[in-house]
């Protein structure tokens, strides 16, 4: 693949283990990065070019700790295109350059009015609401991905354990992923709370099967920047959710500093 050999010839012997998405409100990661490379999406081929404010289009090298990590800095999204495996490439490139992990962050509204804005909620299982995959058109029997446990049970109590460490509080719960771009429904919001959701957003599921379907174990945390449609006053917009997830962002990048710089390579 052409964007193994770019990455190869800009970063030579690096070996990424561990590949980040960062979503709205978590750009403050890379001040955490030591040694790091920039690559523009622009240049590698096959990686999404982002059409979102607030989202960057660039992949970073370097080190967490002493965690050698790819940090991919803005991602695809199914309401962009219609296509919903924009980060098919992306997640295969990362693979093959040694990943073994996918930890991806977002930003969420909440269906729990004891979980408002600013808070921080592990993955805990998804709703994929639109029943869209990235793997429709694929062959074979890998296709047929078991997605019990695709939010790793190892790696969300490893986040529990670093949360609870650095006294920062961490939720957790259910997402549910819904197409977008328009924000929902009250209606569609009390819809996901009767399902079992506890939080609402328009990204990560699809990667998360891209990532299962890699064999890629799969971390991931949101930021809440509202409550869901109709559970107050708010008016919902994009600026609003920027707004929101910069007030929290510089607990939430630290945190996640912390968890990636220390998440073990699996057995
Ligand atoms: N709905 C969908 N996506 C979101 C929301 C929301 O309320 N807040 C942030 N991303």
């Amino acid at each position: 693949m052409d964007a193994i050999r770019t990455i190869t010839q800009r970063t030579l012997q690096f070996r990424p283990r561990i590949a980040v998405v960062l979503g709205s409100g978590w750009g403050d990661l890379t001040g955490y990065l030591s040694e790091a490379v920039q690559i523009p999406y622009a240049e590698l081929a096959g990686f999404p070019q982002p059409t979102v404010a607030g989202h960057s289009a660039m992949l970073w090298l370097g080190y967490l700790g002493r965690q050698p990590v790819a940090v991919m800095s803005g991602r695809q999204h199914g309401y962009e295109t219609g296509a919903v495996d924009g980060m098919a490439v992306p997640l295969q490139v990362l693979r093959q350059l040694g990943c073994h992990t996918l930890v991806q962050t977002n930003a969420a509204g909440s269906l729990r009015r004891t979980m408002p804005a600013q808070s921080l909620m592990l993955i805990s299982d998804h709703l994929n609401l639109p029943q869209r995959s990235p793997l429709v058109g694929l062959t074979g029997t890998e296709r047929f991905v078991n997605m019990v446990d695709a939010y790793d049970p190892a790696l969300r109590e490893h986040a529990r354990q670093v949360a609870r460490s650095t006294g920062v509080a961490l939720f957790e719960g259910v997402y549910a992923w819904f197409l977008g771009p328009q924000f929902e429904t009250p209606c569609e919001i009390r819809m996901a709370q009767l399902l079992g959701a506890d939080a609402v957003g328009m990204s990560t599921v699809p990667e998360t099967i891209l990532a299962r379907h890699l064999g890629l174990r799969v971390l991931a945390l949101s930021l809440i920047t509202n409550l869901g449609a109709g559970m107050s006053q708010e008016q919902l917009s994009h600026a609003h959710t920027l707004a929101q997830a910069r007030i929290a962002s510089q607990r939430a990048s630290s945190l996640l500093a912390n968890i990636i710089a220390n998440i073990d390579s699996p057995p």
